[in-house]
């Protein structure tokens, strides 16, 4: 047996040992995507290939930890239901033994072109990185064609994460990177056939420009246009919380502004965080045949007590958030609910018009695990208005302040903590709920929370209050369960 498929049969051995200890979890989402057994992080290769969207993933089958990750792989048509493929990469090469690392994918030819890091470490723990190349003509088997990309002068080995795409006749690589005066930069690469990279230079950060000073590395980037803007996500590590931004351990977030693609130059306006909530990190986009900007990120934070969830009982860890369109209104990136995600509703919705009085109320048919609820015509006199979901999680909104906060019972010690921002005028809420993630999308994605949260399995109950009046219509619906095949 070669090493490849010795790595395959032990983690295909892994997942049926383990599924119905994964299955039995309350806490397993309905409509979300996880990984059979162990840990998932970023989404890597998201791509529209012949028609079909895939979405590979970074995989630990073996715990529920980090380490020598594989790329999962899910496929879907409609971007609702979810066939679990084949394995796409294992870490079986010297050049990727401790790592198929996140990167992208790209089409070229009628072949998918998948760009990942390979991630070496010695015995010494010394690390490398080599940004690899992989051809695929199904989207399930993959040729490895190894490193096309080596360590430029500069950086540490701290150099991953590649995101490639075509403009102008030519294609551009963005790698998240370290300086070796320890500052996070994006490295920008060329190449006129796929194969050969030419290094062009620091993007942004490095020490230099509007991000000179932003933390020591940046994970995960994705330059896209959007509108009339370029977009640059990423997630960058070492920024100190202030005031209510940057409170997780690691950011993610974006740059807007023009890319010049023949100078490799981009001039770009601050960074701002793309969601607000506890759990949200390494987003990746594609474009899809109806020009839709789509983005997947990661629900949980790098280090940000990732082994205390309890799911780690049931033998697997994390999963991914919805599917959101991006759109950019008013200066800033949208994240919208994808259309799809009406599918899900089952049955008929349960609407109400409310008026709240000073009181506390629940909303006949208002409940459940997997849920949508849509809050439109917010109006509020004074004071506080909030809803709690179960005893897990609550989204208050202070109407004097202008501020929604949304608190949860912290999963490791049970105290409540809280994430908030500034809304200025709070019109309509959409939030998605599945038994253990909840996805707030405020006033059409102008800005959203994204979080686990673990109520307690039989208190699924759904609390209105409003310290003064408070009136809104709502519909809501059960979503169905979708079976990830
Ligand atoms: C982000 C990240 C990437 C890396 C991958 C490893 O969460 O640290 O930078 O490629 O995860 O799994």
């Amino acid at each position: 047996m070669t090493r490849d498929e010795q790595l395959r049969q032990t983690a295909y051995e892994e997942m049926e040992k383990h599924k119905g200890v994964v299955e039995q979890d309350p806490y397993r989402l309905h409509y979300h995507l996880m990984p059979p057994v162990g840990l998932l992080n970023d989404p890597n290769g998201f791509i529209q290939f012949k028609g079909v969207y895939h979405l590979y993933y970074q995989w630990m089958p073996f715990k529920t930890g980090h380490g020598a990750k594989f790329w999962g792989h899910y496929s879907s048509r409609d971007l609702m239901n979810w066939t679990h493929e084949d394995i796409a990469l294992t870490p079986a090469e010297w050049y990727e033994k401790n790592g198929c690392y996140s990167g992208s994918a790209i089409e070229h030819d009628g072949k998918i072109y998948a760009y990942y890091t390979g991630n070496v470490k010695d015995e010494e723990r010394n690390r490398e990185s080599y940004q690899c190349l992989a051809l695929s003509e199904d989207s399930i088997h993959f040729d490895k064609k190894g490193p096309v990309v080596h360590l430029p002068e500069g950086f540490t080995a701290h150099f991953r994460d590649p995101k490639v795409w075509e403009q102008d006749g030519t294609y551009f690589m963005v790698v998240g990177a370290q300086t070796t005066e320890l500052k996070g930069a994006v490295a920008l690469l060329q190449s006129e056939d796929l194969l050969d990279w030419e290094y062009r230079g620091v993007l942004t950060g490095g020490g230099q420009g509007e991000l000179a000073n932003f933390g020591y590395m940046f994970e995960c980037p994705d330059l896209f246009k959007l509108g009339d803007q370029d977009i640059l996500i990423f997630s960058p590590q070492g920024i100190e919380a202030s005031g209510m931004k940057y409170q997780n351990v690691y950011q993610a977030g974006y740059v807007a502004g023009q890319f010049d693609s023949a100078t490799g130059t981009f001039k770009h306006g601050n960074f701002e965080e793309l969601d607000r909530g506890f759990d949200f990190y390494a987003p990746q986009t594609t474009v899809d045949d109806k020009g839709r900007r789509i983005l997947f990120a990661w629900m949980s934070v790098p280090d940000q007590n990732e082994q205390d969830h309890p799911t780690i009982e049931h033998k697997w860890l994390h999963t991914m958030t919805l599917p959101r369109e991006l759109k950019f209104v008013n200066g800033k990136v949208r994240q919208v609910p994808l259309e799809e995600l009406r599918d899900l509703r089952a049955g008929e919705a349960i609407e109400h018009k409310v008026i709240l009085d000073k009181e506390s109320r629940e909303l006949n048919g208002v409940n459940g695990k997997a849920f949508e609820m849509e809050i439109r015509d917010l109006s509020f006199s004074e004071g506080w208005f909030d809803l709690s979901i179960g005893d897990g999680c609550r989204l208050i909104y202070s109407v004097g302040e202008k501020i929604v906060t949304l608190e949860r019972k912290s999963y490791v010690n049970g105290v409540v903590e809280k994430r908030q921002c500034k809304v200025v005028n709070l019109d309509s809420l959409r939030v998605f709920v599945d038994t253990s993630s909840i996805e707030v999308f405020i006033n059409e994605g102008e800005e959203t929370f994204t979080s686990r949260f673990y109520p307690s399995p039989n208190n699924d109950t759904v609390l209105f209050r409003s310290s003064n009046q408070a009136r809104f219509t709502i519909r809501k619906w059960d979503l169905d369960h979708v079976n990830l095949k």
